[in-house]
């Protein structure tokens, strides 16, 4: 049975003192929330002080991103390393905010993927394709080949989110109809390229303008196993519908 995971990626948002409001408002509405794992993803400046709140909590913590070396002359960059005594258990790899502004590619989000698990992280692999592809048919394509460009991989180690890149921030969701169809369309080829218990035990989170008003909608997909949550996830209010939205089926 898997266990639904809500994720709230903060992005470029949260001060630390900001960040440690939220995390607080989180901790005490959470408190008596067991039924479904929760984490948020703060600036990098901001981890340490929120994991200090997290700690005694049932909120886990996550990075937004990672570097693929552990260390060395890498100017700017953070070692998976430094995200694990940080207290992280998560971290983002391959968000296509990093695809677009950054231009990660899938070798780099392969390698990142490869050094977050050799370092005990759990990553939580984004794909997802633009309004253009979806319009011309190309969505499954966009897909298998992301997912196969994650090569020698422990898929039991892993979680995916597939994030539509035409939902991410936009107010626009998947209908659930759509969501599911990719889902499963996910779910599958992972079953054909490492089998079914891999396949079933896998979490694959949906990504995109999820909300308190949408998210049983799509939490209710039976390929759905929780939500990548952006712009949702910056206030206690909205975060804890989604959260709270997710468990009462
Ligand atoms: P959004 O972001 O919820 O603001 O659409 C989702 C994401 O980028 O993971």
């Amino acid at each position: 049975m898997r266990r639904y995971l809500i994720a709230g990626n903060w992005k470029m948002n949260k001060t630390i003192q900001k960040a440690c409001e939220l995390v607080n408002g989180l901790a005490t509405e959470s408190k008596n929330i067991n039924d479904v794992d929760i984490a948020v993803f703060p600036p990098f400046t901001a981890l340490y002080e929120v994991y200090k709140i997290t700690k005694e909590t049932n909120i886990d913590l996550g990075a937004q991103n990672l570097w693929y070396e552990t260390k060395g002359a890498y100017t700017g960059e953070i070692s998976p390393e430094f995200i694990v005594d940080v207290g992280c258990k998560y971290v983002i790899v391959g968000h296509s905010e990093r695809r677009k502004y950054f231009q990660e590619k899938d070798e780099l989000i392969n390698r990142k993927t490869k050094l977050a698990i050799e370092k005990n992280l759990i990553p939580i692999v984004c794909v997802g394709e633009t309004l253009e592809q979806r319009e011309n048919g190309e969505t499954r394509k966009v897909i298998e080949y992301k997912i196969n460009e994650l090569e020698n991989i422990d898929f039991s180690k892993i979680v995916l989110a597939y994030e539509p890149l035409w939902a991410i921030g936009t107010g626009k969701t998947a209908t659930p109809e759509v969501a599911e169809e990719a889902h499963k369309f996910i779910r599958d080829l992972v079953q054909t390229k490492y089998g079914s218990e891999v396949a079933s035990n896998i979490r694959i989170l949906y990504g995109g303008s999820v909300k308190p008003d949408n998210v049983k909608i799509l939490m209710n997909q039976p390929d759905i196993d929780g939500a990548l949550v952006g712009g949702a996830s910056l206030d206690v209010n909205s975060f804890m519908g989604i959260i709270k939205g997710s468990i009462s089926l």
